[in-house]
């Protein structure tokens, strides 16, 4: 029984040659299946004598045996190597240092609003907002502003079209936020009507504004802070030392000098830009323009639906982004905007 021994060696050799499951099924057929070799000498034992057909046919089954046994054994050995291949596929380097989930801040003209808005608070003051689309009116006209002012002019400001394209004349972006204080003084009258005297006014209004603008100092949206107290006996001498004060604690210092220089805005008269210097520092004894301000016109008043001859007020707008820059060192209006994270990341 030669050709058996042979017969097995040669099913372990096809066997060991499959290197996928299906290839090794092949291979079983050939020797196993119903053509298969080892099949065939099983149907040839009918034709042995007795005797001989009982050897033969248990050598043939030790045969079978043995190429099943190598059968399973391959059949293992091609799952395991499968299931190796995969976990190789699939396997996770936890030495990797992990993906930082990096943690947002806040803008830093957002962050100096706040500090505004905040120290104003601490001395009595409400903050309001109003509307960026406004209406000429509330802009121009009730603050003053002549028809004829150049400020008015499509070089400046920002007007609204409407669906057919056609520029709005009465409707604009909002060219600075003393808007909020006809807005606010109106409302204001309004909830206090039933009163014998009106309650002081003191508000601020910080915001985005627009004009036609754009290079390193200025850009096309900026912010203001607007300011506003109205009451009765209010004096430029509130002014002065409400804002002085108020920029000594802003910039954490007393070593700041702070000047009213004599100016003209339509709204207010008289009327100053206010300047700081530094006393030490990158900057110092530069003097730098903050703010505009003065003792609010009675004609505002009267649009805002105040008695000028009852009460006075001051008013001043500030551009909190200028602030930021004196703050923070910038000399790139612009940089605030873009939204470059590798220069605001440096403000966390
Ligand atoms: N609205 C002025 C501007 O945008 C700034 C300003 C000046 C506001 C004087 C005031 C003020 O309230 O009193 O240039």
């Amino acid at each position: 029984m030669d050709n058996l021994e042979h017969l097995v060696t040669e099913a372990i050799a096809e066997f060991a040659k499959a290197t996928e499951p299906a290839r090794l099924e092949e291979a079983k057929s050939r020797f196993l299946g119903k053509d298969g070799s080892l099949t065939a000498l099983l149907k040839g034992l009918g034709k042995l004598p007795g005797e001989e057909r009982k050897a033969a046919g248990s050598q043939i089954n030790t045969a079978k045996g043995q190429i099943e046994a190598a059968l399973a054994a391959r059949r293992d050995e091609l799952r395991q190597a499968q299931l190796d291949a995969q976990l190789a596929a699939e396997a996770l380097d936890v030495t990797l240092p992990g993906r930082a989930q990096s943690r947002g801040a806040l803008h830093p003209v957002t962050r100096t609003l706040e500090r505004i808005e905040q120290l104003f608070r601490s001395i009595g003051f409400d903050v309001a907002d109003g509307p960026e689309i406004e209406t000429d009116w509330h802009n121009f006209t009730a603050l003053n502003t002549p028809e004829k002012h150049p400020a008015r002019s499509m070089h400046d400001t920002f007007y609204l079209q409407d669906e057919t394209g056609k520029v709005q004349e009465d409707v604009l972006l909002r060219t600075h936020t003393s808007p909020v204080q006809i807005r606010y003084m109106q409302a204001h009258v309004d909830k206090h009507r039933h009163l014998p005297t009106m309650p002081e006014i003191r508000v601020i209004a910080p915001g985005r504004v627009y004009r036609v603008d754009s290079d390193a100092t200025h850009s096309p949206m900026f912010h203001q802070v607007e300011g506003l107290w109205v009451g009765e006996n209010v004096s430029f001498a509130d002014l002065k030392g409400v804002v002085a004060d108020f920029l000594r604690r802003f910039f954490e210092s007393d070593d700041l000098k702070v000047r009213f220089r004599p100016s003209f805005f339509p709204f207010t008269e008289p009327s100053a830009e206010i300047d700081v210097a530094f006393m030490s520092g990158a900057l110092e004894g530069r003097w730098l323009e903050i703010a505009g301000c003065g003792m609010v016109h009675p004609n505002v008043l009267r649009f805002g639906g105040i008695d000028p001859e009852k009460y006075t007020g001051f008013a001043f707008g500030m551009g909190p982004d200028r602030l930021t820059m004196l703050r923070y060192g910038i000399n790139d209006l612009r940089l605030f905007f873009e939204g470059d994270l590798r220069f605001l990341a440096q403000f966390q």
